[in-house]
């Protein structure tokens, strides 16, 4: 049907019945093309399940994925075609472009590859319901990805998902343009791939007893449900011809030296004790790793290489390299004689035992590379001299790859604090099932810029691309794993495909539901928080006053309150961002299309004669728990015992040292803040807290110190609030430095700090 061609007040009596632009196809999808030029004035094509769709013979595939795509749609009876090529020039092989008219649509792609993205895309153009053909306006579409590497690497060792479940995963990565499957098969809880020339890997590593019940380190319970399972060579074949068939490179990764406890129950003579060895049942705690020393365990690495890399198409096997104790090596005659024979001396930054690691990392390049491959290997590798040819993956934040890059090694990132889908998506982590720790909303992913300023452009040219890591000691089933995926993914797939200049969360957001809506044709499991209330803060200097931002989800309303009620329907409904400059109550909620409330998210105004001032902090905060930066500090509103909430702001190692500038010279006694306990993450009380004033905003005197020298054991998880009086100051600038206690045993010194309040 075209409505184009009926008269105004036809239309408007159809619209009441049907909804317009359901039936439309919209080609701002996710990953955002790079550009999208409609043409009004044309008639549409108009789309259904027998639309004629004509390839090459090359383009077989694709044909077929594209049938498959439109057969959920009606019969159209409509005389358009589909036609795909691979006629378009571009330097770049994935980029497509899809020309639409009235009577035909062509999908031209600079190689198969890039007509399957152009596929891609007309899928998700599709509207949510597909119960009627469907108007495709006339565009043309031109597109191209970002990063060459779009990777996203799932680990089948913590707990095992099979064949099948590996395809559906594959689909998964398909639908988001992702090329790049980074595959985690072997570790200490099991071996997952069938290796012919040693059986028992399979045979006893690829089965463990139990897994522990609940978090890592609060408790040592193994519940007694065996977990077994491994890929034969046959299905792993089969899984590399699906994931081609869908442009993907499956990237296997044998983690060594270290994360071998499976191979070492399998083969104690690999270990420099000789065992016994257990295949885990718990996620870390081992110190047992490959021995180096022997060269029995030399020839099991360069054997088991050599017959994935015959196994794996890719120009690329992963060699782990993280995360590796080195408490054996110290004590192994065999592994001290393969030091002194090596010549290996130790230096001010690295034991004889570091360097040992990388005579195997540099052992493992050497095999690779007689095969025409390269390694990849964990950030840790940098810890060593490592062949130039070696891949940098940067998991530890983004230090591997910007150190990696200044010595010029090709780099993946994959930072922990943005790209690690175990974290939790929400900052309830109470209302979410299990999870590692940290906190990684959508948003968060979205906000990932992978080339960073750190970065010269030559380093920047070393970037091959990010990955998300997907680990899965706390992931039991696929469902789940679904959900710690999706819609994280689809954030991922912005930041690996879309140009900077087209990215823009809250469109990002508003092309979602369309997304969706594959996504529950398909039957995946996805986590929803992003339709959920979503409201920021951020204090205008200007106005003196704060403002709140929100970002809806189509269809949804957002509605607030300044008295501490909850919002109802009947609440003032947010319609741009509004000025706050006086104490009080905001609480705000989302409403889904039938009235459901979503979260309601509460805060509290205080302003005292800091809020909103200039702020300038002295170090910059801990990346993953940055969140508001200076800002949070200044804005008025207090964190509560959810250290998640974005209103505290955390330091690693360093003071929160803040200066905070008046807007005129005023009399000040009095600086408040809280501080907030999270054992789990390493945050903990203050150690000192120190006060200056400046009556010119340049030199400071110190006005008032309080000490805590001892982490109190027994102080709960919670916001604690400090309050520090001294006599009266005429102050133009105030400093708080907060330092953190260390106490023996905590390996990180996080201080949370929250609003500094001067009166
Ligand atoms: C890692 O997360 N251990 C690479
Ligand atoms: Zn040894």
């Amino acid at each position: 049907m075209n409505f184009r061609k009926i008269p105004a007040i036809v239309i408007a009596i159809m619209v009441a019945s049907t909804n317009l632009s359901a039936a439309e196809a919209d080609y701002n999808v996710v990953p955002m093309p790079l550009s999208v030029t409609v043409d009004a004035a044309q008639q549409p094509f108009v789309l259904g399940s027998d639309t004629r769709v004509v390839t090459t013979k090359a383009l077989d595939r694709e044909g077929d994925f594209l049938r498959e795509y439109i057969s959920a749609l009606p019969k159209a009876g409509a005389k358009g075609v589909i036609s795909l090529d691979t006629k378009l020039k571009s330097d770049n092989p994935e980029a497509y472009t899809i020309t639409l008219t009235p009577g035909k649509i062509t999908v031209s792609g600079a190689s198969a590859a890039g007509v399957f993205y152009g596929l891609q895309t007309l899928r998700k153009s599709l509207p949510a319901n597909l119960d009627e053909p469907v108007e495709m306006p006339a565009a043309v579409v031109s597109d191209a990805p970002r990063f060459a590497y779009r990777g996203a690497h799932l680990d089948v060792v913590r707990h095992f998902f099979d064949a099948d479940q590996v395809k559906t995963f594959i689909d998964m990565l398909a639908l988001h343009n992702i090329n790049k499957f980074h595959w985690h098969l072997t570790d200490d809880q099991g071996w997952r791939i069938e290796i012919k020339k040693y059986p028992r890997l399979t045979e006893v590593g690829s089965k463990r007893k139990g897994t522990l019940i609940g978090r890592y380190g609060a408790g040592e319970t193994i519940d007694s449900i065996p977990v077994e399972g491994y890929f034969t060579q046959d299905q792993i074949r089969d899984i590399i011809t699906y994931a081609s068939d869908r442009h993907i490179e499956i990237i296997p990764e044998i983690d060594l030296p270290s994360h071998m406890m499976a191979a070492l129950a399998s083969y104690p003579e690999l270990g420099c004790t000789g065992g016994p060895y257990e295949v885990l049942t718990t996620w870390a705690g081992y110190k047992d790793v490959l021995c180096p020393g022997k060269d029995k365990t030399m020839t099991f690495i360069a054997d088991v290489l050599t017959e994935v890399m015959e196994l794996f198409p890719s120009k690329y096997i992963h060699i782990g390299g993280d995360e590796c104790p080195k408490d054996r090596w110290k004590e192994c005659t065999d592994c001290q004689a393969r030091i002194k024979q090596l010549g290996i001396t130790p230096t001010d930054k690295a034991s004889a035992e570091d360097l040992l690691q990388g005579y195997v990392t540099a052992f493992a390049a050497d095999v690779a590379r007689k095969a025409g491959k390269s390694i990849i290997g964990w950030d840790e590798i940098l810890e060593c001299d490592v062949p130039q040819d070696a891949v940098v993956m940067s998991w530890r934040g983004i230090k591997g790859a910007v150190n990696g890059t200044a010595r010029g090694h090709r780099v993946i990132q994959t930072p922990n604090d943005y790209l690690y889908f175990d974290y939790y998506q929400s900052d309830n982590a109470a209302a979410e099932p299990l999870a590692i720790g940290g906190y990684i909303p959508v948003r968060r992913v979205y906000s990932f810029e992978p080339l960073t300023e750190e970065m010269s452009d030559e380093q920047k040219s070393l970037v091959m691309g990010p990955q998300a890591n997907l680990w899965t000691e706390y992931v039991p089933t696929f469902s789940h794993l679904q959900y710690m995926e999706l819609p994280r993914l689809a954030a991922l797939a912005e930041v690996q495909w879309t140009a900077p200049d087209k990215k823009d969360y809250h469109s990002f957001k508003c092309r979602t539901p369309r997304l969706f809506a594959i996504y529950d044709r398909n039957g995946y499991n996805y986590a929803t928080h992003i339709k959920d209330t979503d409201v920021s803060f951020r204090p205008d200097r200007q106005k003196h006053a704060l403002v709140m931002k929100a970002s809806v989800y189509p269809g949804h309303q957002l509605r607030y309150t300044l008295d501490g009620t909850v919002p109802d329907v009947a609440s003032p409904l947010y319609s741009e961002p509004l000025l706050l400059d006086k104490d009080c109550v905001v609480t705000a909620a989302s409403f889904a299309p039938d009235g459901t409330r979503g979260t309601v998210v509460s805060d509290t105004l205080r302003i005292s004669k800091a809020s909103f001032a200039e702020c300038t902090l002295a170090y910059k905060p801990y990346s993953p728990f940055a969140f508001g930066g200076a800002d949070a500090l200044v804005d008025g509103l207090c964190g509560d015992d959810n250290f998640r909430s974005g209103r505290w702001v955390g330091f690693l190692g360093d003071p929160c040292d803040v200066t905070i500038t008046l807007p005129e010279p005023t009399e000040i006694s009095q600086v408040g803040f809280k501080t907030c306990i999270v054992w789990p993450e390493g945050a903990l009380e203050m150690s000192r807290a120190e006060v200056y004033g400046s009556a010119d905003g340049k030199d400071f005197t110190l006005l008032a110190t309080v000490d805590n020298p001892e982490q109190d054991p027994a102080q709960k998880n919670g916001a604690y609030a400090h309050t520090i009086t001294f006599d009266p100051f005429k102050a133009k600038a105030v400093r708080v430095v907060v330092k953190p206690c260390a106490p023996a045993g905590i390996w990180s010194r996080i201080i949370f700090v929250d609003d500094i309040a001067v009166k």
